[in-house]
């Protein structure tokens, strides 16, 4: 099969490292890739943005199969536009994948069909907003309802937190038309965990659970970034716990979207916390997390193009997914001054090394090669993955390989799974 694969940060380059190890692939492309996939496949510059460029190519090269990675093509219809020139593709089309790009919508959904999740409220009107948050208990999340690159959820501490959110947003449009509509969504007290499931619209297989550190300083406070580094499983999610998120959160969503003529086929992404009532959703997204994909696919031992090929034919209830019963973390290096401004262009060294500790690959997320020389070219700039026989060793192993690794100004965390490790030693 000849597959296409869009996009170009760190969880597209997991997807093409591990499709490259599938036997039914015989040719990849991505675009427009990064110089870590260029490890694997040909890369292709055409931009994600562009989805006619895409959809022409893959009509060109008769590519059998394009798997989408991030939500922005995806939000703005690039499977519409694949499937009505005839050409499959694995994502969710613009109407589900509203799930994620309007969470007014997703809020609205789970509210009809008793998924649990927080009260909301949405606003358009800044007087209203206003008004309305005085009855309303704080600490509270205030989150622009379209897509913001993870920086659209804000958390009001207090009423004064929040009037400033709803004059930035709505009266200043900080958020541009993102921001048009504003979502009030109460405090979900507790540990934060990531369900993705593989859904064809009629059944979801889930995998293992993962958990994310989104903010960029250590003990999980300071400003939210894309993912500063996950970890797989998450014993957070229990057995019970993964049974009752699946039934009541993961299945019941996809049933949900089928009832309202918005099949979703491709990935769900349930952003769960796990409160003193039980399991809660803060959000969907319409695609795996970045950087939880580098962790979950190091465990998945099914030929990734299997799952894949059984979600754009309709056969997700005959799948088995096979997973590693280790255990992997990721680390995020990213640029010092991220997720503000920072600099970039320099030099990367020591990526071998890292890999050569054996089960550790470093993924690209923010590179480029600029005279024969890998350099720094984004916030995040790359992913280093481990797997261990258990969570600490994949920690112990992570940080080993990050050590390995240099460039000038980098910036990581070193609490990358703490929760585990004081849970472990309760
Ligand atoms: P989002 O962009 O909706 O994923 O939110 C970003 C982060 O804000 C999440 O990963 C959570 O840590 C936090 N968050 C969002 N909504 C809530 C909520 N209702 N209660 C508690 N934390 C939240
Ligand atoms: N790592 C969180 C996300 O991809 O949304």
């Amino acid at each position: 099969m000849k597959v296409l694969v869009v996009g170009k940060g760190g969880r597209e380059h997991a997807f093409v490292w591990k499709l490259a190890q599938s036997n039914k692939i015989t040719k990849l492309y991505a675009a427009p890739g990064n110089p870590g996939m260029a490890q694997h496949a040909e890369c292709v510059n055409i931009e994600d943005s562009d989805l006619e460029g895409l959809a022409d190519f893959a009509k060109k090269e008769n590519i059998d199969i394009t798997i989408i990675g991030p939500e922005a093509p995806l939000d703005a219809g690039i499977v519409d536009l694949f499937e009505s020139r005839g050409l499959t593709v694995f994502g969710p089309t613009q109407k589900a994948a509203q799930i994620e790009a309007d969470k007014d919508y997703a809020l609205e959904l789970m509210h009809k069909y008793n998924v649990p999740t927080a009260p909301y409220e949405t606003y358009t009107d800044a007087t209203v907003a206003k008004n309305q948050l005085k009855e309303w208990q704080h600490p509270l999340y205030l989150k622009v309802s379209g897509l913001a690159a993870g920086k659209g959820a804000i958390h009001c501490e207090t009423l004064e937190d929040s009037y400033k959110t709803v004059d930035e947003v709505l009266v200043d449009h900080k958020f541009g038309s993102s921001g048009d509509k504003l979502v009030a969504m109460g405090f979900l007290d507790g540990e934060e965990a990531s369900i993705f499931g593989f859904t064809d619209g009629k059944d979801i297989v889930c995998i293992v659970p993962a958990q994310d550190h989104k903010t960029i300083d250590e003990g999980d406070v300071g400003l939210n970034t894309g993912g500063m580094g996950a970890y797989a499983p998450a014993p957070i999610i229990t057995p019970e716990l993964f049974e009752d998120i699946v039934e009541r959160v993961m299945k019941r969503t996809v049933d949900a979207l089928a009832k309202e003529g918005r099949p979703y086929k491709g990935i769900l992404y349930g952003g769960i916390i796990v409160t003193k009532d039980g399991p809660q959703v803060i959000e969907f997204n319409c695609r795996m997390g970045d950087p939880e994909t580098q962790a979950v696919l190091s465990l998945m031992k099914t030929d990734l193009m299997d799952v894949i090929t059984a979600v754009c034919n309709g056969t997700v209830a005959d799948l088995d997914i096979e997973l590693d019963t280790r255990a992997a973390t990721t680390v995020v290096m990213a640029s010092g001054g991220y997720p503000v401004a920072h600099e970039t262009g320099f030099p990367i060294s020591g990526i071998e090394a890292a890999e050569a500790l054996g089960e550790v690959t470093v993924f690209h997320a923010g590179t480029n090669v600029k005279d024969g020389q890998l350099v720094t070219d984004g916030g995040r700039v790359l992913a280093i993955n481990a797997v261990g026989d258990d969570i600490r060793a994949s920690i112990d192993k992570a940080y080993e390989a990050v050590a390995k690794i240099s460039f000038k100004d980098h910036y990581y965390r070193r609490d990358i799974g703490h929760r585990v490790l004081a849970r472990l030693e309760e």
